[in-house]
């Protein structure tokens, strides 16, 4: 049996014929610059977390970018985040010229450990950014609560966590301003490159909208200097077709991680889905000492595995060769070495899901083996 990480062709299959559809209407309007689909997309998808506006633009890094730009962030300022995550996170804190601060994570959730935030803070700090990773909300309370106290903003990094809900509310809508990545393998994915940044505040809506279309309203009237990060009309025409099916892919990957939990041996940490969280398994990720020798050996199985992320961004040459400050941070480089992802997507099937549990259960059985031999 092979079984990527990702199949997204079956996805597809079932959708062709509405999206090529979707893209050929796109095509015979030619309205492409911020046209219909963006507006249908961006209003379907600031309903869908419920905040008061969403504002598309070209990726999730974007989004992270143009949102810190939109809170007034810049050269002098300090973000609070986390080194566990994608690299854009903090490439968007660098790129806008402020310094990112880096806190360790909760080795439960992999997310922010909000019990550190208020050490970090100084007199330059101005934002924080919690990072939604493998689609469970960061404990976002504590973290609203010191932003409140601080009068500070709270940027989240929902780029992995379409449709997560934290105490009932959607990510997106719990901090200043949320922002999404729409990259082809997430859980709500375009066909290219495409990203969301959600907020309920009108002054962050008119600064993202503005600096999105290189700062002008009307059309050569410039009132600042921007980007071109704007929402691509086809991939929104996709991405509109897609948001209705969603909520039931969300379902779909709960119950594969459920049948993941039952179905894996005792020995594999599983992921923890907190009593305030839903989780949306963007990732399922295992912990094993064993991780490298699992991954080699599931490979063998044909199974596909990923690695989210193995190496911290304190660690990376791109710290290094930018001046970043030196950090330990115990908990972020001890599980860097230890996280596998196993295949997630919605159409994963029991059968699959049987023959990769097993497939752990075989390597687990025989490092016993290997130690009562010992
Ligand atoms: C946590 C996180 N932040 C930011 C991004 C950047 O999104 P994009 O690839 O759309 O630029 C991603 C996407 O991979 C991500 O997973």
């Amino acid at each position: 049996m092979r079984i990527p990480l990702v199949d997204l062709k079956k996805q597809y299959q079932g959708l062709k014929d509405e999206i090529l559809a979707e893209i050929g209407e796109a095509l015979e309007g030619m309205q492409l610059f911020l046209g219909k689909n963006v507006q249908a997309f961006e209003s379907g998808f600031a309903k869908y977390c419920g905040t008061e506006s969403a504002i598309g633009v070209g990726s999730g890094t974007d989004a992270l970018h143009l949102a810190l730009l939109a809170c007034g962030i810049g050269p002098g300022d300090e973000v609070i985040t986390v080194s566990n995550t994608f690299f854009a996170t903090v490439e968007a804190i660098a790129l806008v010229g402020a310094r990112p601060i880096f806190i360790d994570i909760d080795p439960d959730t992999y997310n922010m450990d909000p019990s550190q935030l208020e050490e970090a803070f100084t007199s330059r700090t101005r934002a924080i950014i919690p990072v939604h990773l493998y689609g469970q909300p960061a404990d976002m309370d504590p973290i609203l609560e010191l932003a409140r106290a601080y009068k500070i903003k709270v940027i989240e990094d929902a780029c992995q966590a379409h449709g997560a809900e934290y105490k009932g509310r959607r990510t997106g809508s719990l901090g200043d301003v949320g922002c999404f990545s729409f990259y082809f393998t997430k859980n709500l994915g375009a066909y290219g490159e495409a990203g969301m940044i959600t907020t309920s505040d009108p002054e962050i809506t008119r600064q993202c909208r503005l600096l999105r279309d290189h700062g002008q309203e009307p059309k050569y009237y410039h009132s600042t200097f921007g980007v071109n990060d704007r929402l691509d009309e086809i991939q929104a025409a996709i991405l509109k077709v897609k948001l209705p099916h969603l909520d039931g892919w969300i379902e779909n990957r709960r119950n594969i991680a459920q049948a993941y939990n039952a179905g894996l041996p005792e020995s594999i940490a599983k992921p923890q889905e907190k009593a305030w969280a839903k989780h949306v398994y963007h990732l399922y990720v295992i912990r094993t000492p064993y991780r490298n020798e699992l991954r080699a050996w599931l490979e063998t199985k044909g199974i596909g595995t990923g690695m989210h992320y193995p190496i911290p961004i304190h660690l990376q040459e791109a710290w290094h060769n930018y001046g970043g400050a030196n950090y330990s941070l115990p908990v972020t480089e001890r599980v860097v070495g230890e996280i596998l992802s196993l295949p997630m997507y919605p159409e994963l099937s029991t059968e699959e899901v049987d023959y990769i549990c097993d497939s752990v259960k075989e390597f687990t059985g025989a490092k016993v083996q290997l130690a009562v031999d010992d």
